[in-house]
């Protein structure tokens, strides 16, 4: 769908904390780094959130669902009716702490894309730094994914990886995947939004070109 767009791909933010990846993603936007693509809406689901604070500052439309007590598939029957009000094209989970109901999985199929803080599938669930730090990997990194009902478990749009350092600590090395995961979100995006790849199977790949795309180099039928 979004290789036959003619107008920008709008996003819908969700997000529970902190907002570093949707900040690093609304930069990326004012920068020009990620084009043709813009933020439609920010929904917290958590009313303290500092990323809705930011939201705010920044002037973008958000608003604060608060999921606490509530049963999963009725709030999520909310998220997706405000984003559909925003007509949003693709949802971008920025650190957001809820699980998702089938039912918002499979209407917004292979749309919701997630950034998860390891190498996928090592390291699901939460603390995946410190995990991945105590077990002892010499590489860890961040995962752009797309979202199915398992978690932490959809096609892998993309995996920025680093060395673990004999000097550092838990801390340190999350900070260090933060800021990969900055720059992993922006190009993952820009990678859906192109509509030059597809998921077949579980592998997100490029498009096979057709004949008459006139292209040099190998062709691809
Ligand atoms: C990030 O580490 C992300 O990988 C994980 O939650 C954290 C959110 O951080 N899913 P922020 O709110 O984007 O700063």
């Amino acid at each position: 769908m979004f290789s036959e767009r003619i107008h920008s791909t709008r996003l819908g933010i969700l997000l529970s904390g902190r907002g570093s990846n949707f900040l690093a993603i609304a930069e990326s936007i004012r920068t020009g780094k990620l084009s043709g693509v813009e933020i439609a809406v920010v929904i917290s689901n958590v009313a303290e959130a500092p990323g809705v604070a930011a939201a705010v500052q920044l002037g973008l439309p958000h608003a604060v669902l608060v999921s606490k007590g509530r049963k999963r598939a009725e709030h999520d029957a909310d998220v997706a009716a405000l984003l559909n009000s925003h007509k949003v094209d693709l949802v971008c989970l920025a650190g957001y702490m809820r699980l998702l109901s089938p039912e918002f999985v499979a209407a917004y199929r292979h749309r919701i894309l997630n950034i998860h803080p390891s190498l996928l599938p090592a390291f699901p669930g939460l603390d995946a730094q410190r995990q991945a730090f105590d077990y002892g990997v010499k590489v860890t990194g961040c995962t752009v994914h797309f979202v199915d009902d398992e978690l932490d478990h959809g096609a892998i749009v993309l995996q920025r990886a680093i060395p673990v350092l004999e000097s550092e600590d838990a801390h340190s090395l999350a900070a260090r995947i933060l800021v990969e995961e900055h720059i992993a979100y922006t190009e993952a995006i820009a990678r859906v939004v192109s509509g030059e790849y597809e998921v077949q199977g579980r592998r997100h790949v490029k498009k096979a070109r057709s004949r008459d795309a006139g292209t040099t180099g190998r062709l691809l039928v």
